[in-house]
């Protein structure tokens, strides 16, 4: 079990895996055990109550009826009673696991089990995998704060750089609380690898690897819902291989500044919701990756900073990319690089599809509109002839003002793999200073737009005929 936590890689052999899970049953098995023989003691290792807990002080004794058979009932694993101090300083690592553990292994029918991270409380931890499938709906209430330890020089070495807190193969949980998690990243924005941040803004050799703050693994039926996550060092919030998940009312925020912060990033994972959060970073405010399909986004706030809304990049190193039915509705966006953004690298394949991009309000943002097919991060890129297709992307009410360095909409498709039926409707895009429009710019984009479109579409040019279209699906399929 002391072990565990060293192990730093997810891509663990299958052996690993048996003899991870077997250790965590027994440990579980043993906690369980002493539970039921010291159901009395002053710092039972669970305690069930009746509503959920609610800070500050949701550790009162008076909501801990005796186990009842109400569905609604919940067990509580405060991470204080496994050893957790709290103080910011001590290492709260262990005592997370194992909390985690008896919260997963909790089999008691009818009842959800509660981690509680509580209120008023500062936890230290580093690098972990909390890993399922656990035997009831899981709640990881964060109520205080979590943070890792402080910068690359002090995470614990032989640990896997790329990620802090992961949940893994979690069938059925829900993250939330009114507390913050804070990545504590400046030390790992100012390494010499990031060209972002130094004065010559010239990248130097050294380590670069850096965290994701959050990231949930071929996991799903997800909530994450409430919380700030702050200052991570890399993404803030990551879901590969995950399914149905819905995420309601988050705050992420790290500065503008910060490099490759992305706000939300998913891939390969669908039915993903993501609704009433605000957003304001360094990077993507939302990006989302290959092999996504199904993504709902409502009444998100992106910005001030940060690179928009992106679909991609895709189609990097030649790779196969789909994406597919995706909306972007009711959402803000302010002082940000980009506002709704596709970017697909030269040489990629498949194809993005049925996107909706619906009701946006821009406030001086650079690019507001935009499809860039020519993706580069080196100097530059050779063209190639294949590319992700970009087909049947519609705009509609996409208001408010850009920055003048670029135009407002800028639609630049691949030479040999044109973009194909875009719709444009109602679009209403202001210079953010002076009176002077910059045209739209279009390169070998196809599509439809309304006569009254503010500054007026002219570039584009008519959807080609079905013969053309028929050599381009990006055959990806239906998901
Ligand atoms: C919990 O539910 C499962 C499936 O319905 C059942 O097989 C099991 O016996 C129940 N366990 C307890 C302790 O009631
Ligand atoms: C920036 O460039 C100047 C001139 O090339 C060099 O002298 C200086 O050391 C560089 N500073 C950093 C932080 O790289
Ligand atoms: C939009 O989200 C914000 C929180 O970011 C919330 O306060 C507001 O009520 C939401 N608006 C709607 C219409 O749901
Ligand atoms: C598109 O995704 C939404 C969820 O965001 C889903 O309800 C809808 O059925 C999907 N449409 C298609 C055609 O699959
Ligand atoms: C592309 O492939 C090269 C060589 O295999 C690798 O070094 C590079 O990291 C890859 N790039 C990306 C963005 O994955
Ligand atoms: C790739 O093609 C685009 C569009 O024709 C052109 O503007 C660009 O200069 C080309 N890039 C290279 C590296 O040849
Ligand atoms: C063009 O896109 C619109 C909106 O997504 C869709 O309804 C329509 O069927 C598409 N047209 C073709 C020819 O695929």
């Amino acid at each position: 079990m002391l072990k565990l936590y060293r192990d730093p890689i997810l891509c663990l052999s299958l052996h690993a895996l048996i003899l991870i899970t077997f250790s965590q049953f027994s440990y579980e098995s043993e906690a369980r055990l002493h539970h039921h023989k010291d159901k009395d003691i002053p710092h039972p290792i669970q305690e069930l109550v009746s509503q959920p807990p609610l800070s500050p002080n949701p550790n009162d004794p008076s909501q801990s009826p005796s186990p009842s058979q109400d569905s609604d009932h919940e067990v509580v694993y405060n991470v204080r009673h496994y050893g957790a101090v709290g103080n910011g300083v001590t290492d709260d690592t262990e005592p997370f696991k194992k909390a985690w553990d008896s919260a997963c292994s909790n089999n008691n029918n009818n009842t959800v089990s509660v981690l509680l991270v509580p209120y008023g409380f500062t936890f230290m931890i580093h690098s972990t995998i909390f890993t399922g499938p656990c035997r009831s709906y899981q709640y990881f209430q964060v109520d205080g704060t979590i943070v890792p330890r402080d910068g690359p020089n002090s995470w614990p070495s032989g640990l896997n750089k790329r990620q802090w807190l992961v949940f893994y193969r979690v069938n059925g949980m829900a993250l939330k609380g009114v507390g913050v998690i804070d990545g504590r990243g400046q030390t790992w924005w100012d390494l010499p690898c990031k060209p972002h941040r130094n004065v010559n803004k010239t990248a130097h050799a050294g380590p670069c690897e850096s965290p994701a703050a959050l990231r949930f693994f071929m996991s799903s039926n997800l909530f994450v819902e409430s919380l700030s996550i702050k200052n991570s060092p890399q993404v803030h919030l990551k879901f590969d291989e995950c399914h149905v998940v819905h995420i309601n009312l988050l705050r992420i925020i790290s500065p503008s500044s910060s490099p490759n912060t992305d706000g939300i990033h998913i891939e390969n994972s669908n039915s993903v919701e993501i609704y009433n959060s605000v957003i304001s970073n360094g990077d993507d405010c939302v990006s989302i990756g290959s092999g996504s399909y199904d993504i709902d986004v409502r009444n998100l706030t992106c910005g001030p900073g940060g690179h928009g809304i992106s679909i991609g990049s895709l189609g990097d190193n030649n790779s196969r990319a789909c994406v597919s039915n995706v909306t972007v509705r009711d959402s803000v966006i302010k002082f940000s690089d980009n506002g709704v953004r596709i970017k697909t690298w030269q040489g990629g394949s498949g194809s993005v599809s049925g996107v909706t991009f619906d009701n946006i309000h821009m406030d001086t943002v650079r690019n507001p509109i935009i499809i860039d097919q020519y993706y580069c991060t080196a100097k530059s890129c050779a063209n190639k002839t294949s590319a992700v297709y970009v087909n049947d992307i519609v705009y509609q009410s996409i208001k408010g003002t850009y920055d003048i360095r670029s135009p407002p909409m800028h639609f630049g498709c691949s030479n040999n793999v044109p973009c194909t039926n875009l719709t444009l409707s109602d679009i209403e895009l202001l210079p953010s200073k002076g009176e002077t429009d910059v045209d739209p710019f279009c390169w070998n984009a196809y599509g439809i737009t309304d006569e009254v479109s503010v500054p007026s579409i002219s570039c584009l040019k008519s959807n080609p005929s079905t013969s053309l279209l028929g050599g381009l699906s990006g055959k990806c399929g239906s998901p």
